[in-house]
């Protein structure tokens, strides 16, 4: 099975919902860089400070704090004995995924899979609205989303032209679309 994982796909597509149900049923390390970031903010932190501001408009933390945070992660994993993980949120732009390739090479891993999860903006848009995260309102959603066609979305040829790259419809139940995901990792 496939184990060293990437999702891909715009805001609200169910990236963190697949992804925590997948990790929890294989035993991966579930790495998202929005959790993790909010958990700076909620905490207080430095980096939560910096952060927060940024959040709430919807554009990208910058990317050496963000790979801080990967590159922390990763590290303890492999010092704890490896094992597979699942980034979520990360890459979001082609410097963050050439510093992850470069990580990577450092830790002698590689990706073994990228998983574009695709749904219509207007099923994006009343989904995120339905949730109310504190970047959840109509303005700030609209950001996320040219955010993502502007700086995420090249990341699509990126890891097509590696021949990593899936594509999973990503609307209907999260049973049926967690099975879409699970046909891929054989
Ligand atoms: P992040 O937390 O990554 O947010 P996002 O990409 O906008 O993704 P979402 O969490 O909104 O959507 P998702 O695809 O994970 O869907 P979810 O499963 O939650 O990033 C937030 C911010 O942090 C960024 O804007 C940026 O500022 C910063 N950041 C993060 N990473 C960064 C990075 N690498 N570099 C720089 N900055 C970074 O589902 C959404 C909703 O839909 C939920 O309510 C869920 O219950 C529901 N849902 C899920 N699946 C279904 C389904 N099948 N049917 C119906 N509802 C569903």
């Amino acid at each position: 099975m496939k184990k060293r994982l990437l999702f891909l796909g715009p805001p609200g597509a169910g990236k963190g919902t697949q992804a925590q149900k997948l990790a929890g049923e294989h035993g991966l390390l579930h790495l998202s860089t929005g959790d993790l970031l909010r958990a700076e903010v909620s905490a207080g932190t430095a980096l939560g400070q910096e952060a927060e501001a940024v959040m709430a408009r919807g554009e990208l933390v910058s990317d050496a704090l963000v790979l801080a945070i990967v590159r922390g992660r990763l590290e303890q994993q492999q010092t704890a004995g490896g094992g597979g993980w699942l980034l979520d949120g990360f890459p979001r732009n082609v410097s963050q995924a050439d510093a992850l390739a470069a990580l990577l090479e450092e830790l002698n891993q590689q990706i073994e899979l990228v998983v574009l999860m695709e749904l219509d903006d207007a099923v994006l848009i009343q989904r995120l609205l339905g949730r109310g995260r504190a970047d959840d309102n109509e303005t700030v959603i609209r950001n996320r989303l040219q955010v993502y066609r502007d700086q995420t979305a090249p990341l699509i040829s990126y890891y097509r032209a590696a021949g990593l790259l899936q594509s999973v419809e990503a609307d209907g139940s999260v049973e049926a679309i967690a099975a879409r995901i699970e046909a891929l990792l054989a």
